[in-house]
This record gives C-alpha cells, structure tokens and sequence, in this order.
C-alpha cells in the first residue's frame, strides 16, 4: 500500500499552479516521487506542504443497517485525511475486523479493544499498530465479540470506558476514526459518547430512513442520558446516479425536516474501483489517475474536516503577519508561488 496525494491535487487544493507546486516540491527539502511525469508524495511531505491548523477531531461511522459502506468510507476518509498530513488513528471497534483486514493488518496476531478492558496489565496504546505513514490502527478480531456483554454485565460506564482510551492517546493524533459494528448497542453507544461526532452512512435502499431513523434516536438517547451532545453528520454513499431508488433517496434525505440539514453535501457514487481496491489490498489513493471514487472521497474528506476553512485561515494568518512584518512558520510565506 502506497497512498498518494499527486501535486495535481494538492495544486488544487491549495488554489496554484501545477508548476507552482513542482517548484515547491523540488526547492524544498521533501520527498516527493515521479511517475510518467507526475509528481507525487505521501503523508510526511503533505504535513509540511499543508501544514494545516486543524483542530483534534474524532469520528464515530455508525448505522444498524449492514453493509451500507461504514467501514470502505471510514478507510477512505482516513487515508485521505492523512494525505493532507493529519496523524490518523483508525480503531476497529467491529468482531468482524473488516477494517483491520483491508488495512493488510491479522487481527489475530494483535490484542484488541477487549484485551485493555478485561486485562488491566493491557494499555490502550500498546494495542497500537503503526500501518502506513501518518495512520496507525487499533486492530479487531473476533474477541470483540465479548465487548457488548463485558460493558453491558460489568456495569462499565460507557461515557468513559472509550473516551478515557482514547484521551491516553489523542495527543499523538489529529483524527481519530472509529469503524463500528452494524448494530445498537453498548459498544457503539459508547463510541458515540468518545467521538465528536457520529457519521452515519446511509446506502440507497427503500429502508434506508428507517436504519437511519433507529440510529438517530439511540444516538439522540445516549446523548440526552449522559447529558452529552453529540452532533449527528449524514453521508448517502453507493449513489448510482442511474437508479431511480438512489434519486429518491437522496430526495428523501434533502427534504427530510431532521435528517435535511444533516446531510453532506458530498455524497459517495457507487464504483467498482472500492471494491476492487479492497480485494487487491492497495488503497483506492495508491493509483495515480483520476477517478470520481477518489473524487468523492477527497470532497467528503474536506467537507467533513473543513480543510477548506483550515486552508484560509492559515492563509489569513500569514498574511496577517506579513502585514505585521513578522516572520511566519507557516509554509510558503517565502514562497510567493503558495
Ligand atoms: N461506494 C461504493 N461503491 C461500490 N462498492 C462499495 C461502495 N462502498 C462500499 N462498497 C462495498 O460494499 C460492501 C460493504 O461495504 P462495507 O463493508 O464498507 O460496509 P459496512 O457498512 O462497513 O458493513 P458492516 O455493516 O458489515 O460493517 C463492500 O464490499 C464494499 O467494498
Ligand atoms: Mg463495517
């Protein structure tokens, strides 16, 4: 696995000329590759080409219905956050350890999520395994299987049992993203109280609302139980543009008076490139040509994280300090091309 992000899109993003970060690329002192002419680099040169001011975020993906595409938009997200240099921690809160297997990780070989709860000698950051440049994992296996009953019958007080985990820890991480299981429940009530938000990914389905609908009223509950906001982000994916089913369920969604204002805009297309992706372990990034799978992920990535919004204020931060006649940290005020 060897996730990219090619100066074509970083040019993009960042609102210059190709040439302009080529130049970039080459007069400083980064990694970079090329590839019939296109450049390209990973996850330690985008943390110094962005350098982005983001604010420590973590997301819960969550739906009781199965198979809508949690755990295929929680590794695209994450890879892709961390192609725009955010330190990402994926932990894979579901027994059937879908997320620890397309990341190239045998959840077998590694202690899980129940290990630091039934084992007090078992720290959470020990179940940490580094996989790519800038993203680590919390491995699953089928021991999780356990995680529902030991917090259900130990009494364990899910406001902290995952929070406290992960606050061992969140310094080291700009995102952390947490893959959970399709159902209702202890374990994923307690990941919604630990994250900062709950994205919950709908698939165009004549049940899609109802999924939807049962998600929303336990995240609501845990909430209002613990006295703990905690605001609810929806995500259409598998649209096909070709079906009548996915029009109308995006139409349900826009009109909808709850679910309306909580959808994002950007939605994920239906494309054979995740599943093919997954089956030969490399990640949808690794390839270098563009694709509207690679496109919707990258969009639903800023939007989620509001890189846009972090891109101008570091932009006004720098011009503020040149105003001031002050020197900045921030990359490119020395070079006039970012
Ligand atoms: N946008 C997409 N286009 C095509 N296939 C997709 C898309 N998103 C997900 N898939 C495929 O759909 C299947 C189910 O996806 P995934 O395992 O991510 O769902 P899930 O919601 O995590 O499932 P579970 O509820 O079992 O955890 C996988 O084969 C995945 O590759
Ligand atoms: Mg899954």
């Amino acid at each position: 696995m060897e996730p990219k992000m090619t100066a074509k899109d970083a040019a993009d993003f960042l609102g210059v000329s190709l040439q302009a970060i080529n130049k970039t690329l080459k007069s400083k002192e980064v990694d970079y590759r090329k590839s019939a002419n296109r450049l390209y680099f990973g996850h330690d040169t985008a943390r110094t080409i962005f350098d982005l001011p983001i604010k420590r975020k973590k997301i819960a993906f969550q739906i009781v219905k199965g198979g809508t595409g949690k755990t295929a938009i929680a590794l695209n997200f994450a890879i892709r956050a961390s192609l725009y240099g955010l330190r990402v921690l994926c932990v894979d809160l579901d027994q059937q350890g879908n997320l620890t297997d397309l990341l190239g990780v045998d959840g077998d070989e590694h202690a899980c999520l129940i290990d630091s709860i039934t084992d007090p000698t078992v720290h959470f950051k020990d179940l940490i395994v580094s996989v790519l440049p800038g993203l680590d994992l919390v491995p699953s296996n089928l021991d999780n299987a356990l995680l529902e009953n030991t917090l259900t019958i130990k009494k364990i007080r899910l406001d902290r049992v995952y929070s406290q985990r992960l606050a061992s820890v969140e310094e080291d991480y700009d995102l952390i993203v947490l893959d959970c299981p399709p159902a209702l429940g202890s374990n994923n009530a307690a990941a919604a109280l630990a994250a900062d938000k709950v994205i919950a990914v709908v698939d165009p389905d004549r049940n899609a609302l109802k999924g939807l609908q049962f998600t929303y009223e336990e995240v609501s509950r845990i909430g209002s139980d613990f006295d703990q906001q905690i605001p609810i982000g929806i995500v259409l994916n598998k649209f096909d543009k070709r079906t009548s089913l996915s029009h109308d369920t995006l139409e349900m969604l826009i009109k909808h008076e709850v679910f309306g204002p909580l959808l994002y805009k950007s939605y994920v297309g239906t494309n054979q490139q995740i599943p093919n992706a997954n089956a030969s372990l490399v990640t949808l990034f690794d390839n270098l040509r563009d694709s509207s799978a690679k496109m919707d992920i990258d969009l639903l990535t800023r939007e989620v994280l509001d890189l846009d919004g972090a891109l101008s204020m570091k932009k006004q931060k720098t011009e503020g300090m040149n105003s001031a006649g002050m020197d900045s940290p921030v990359l490119g005020q020395q070079d006039p091309m970012i």
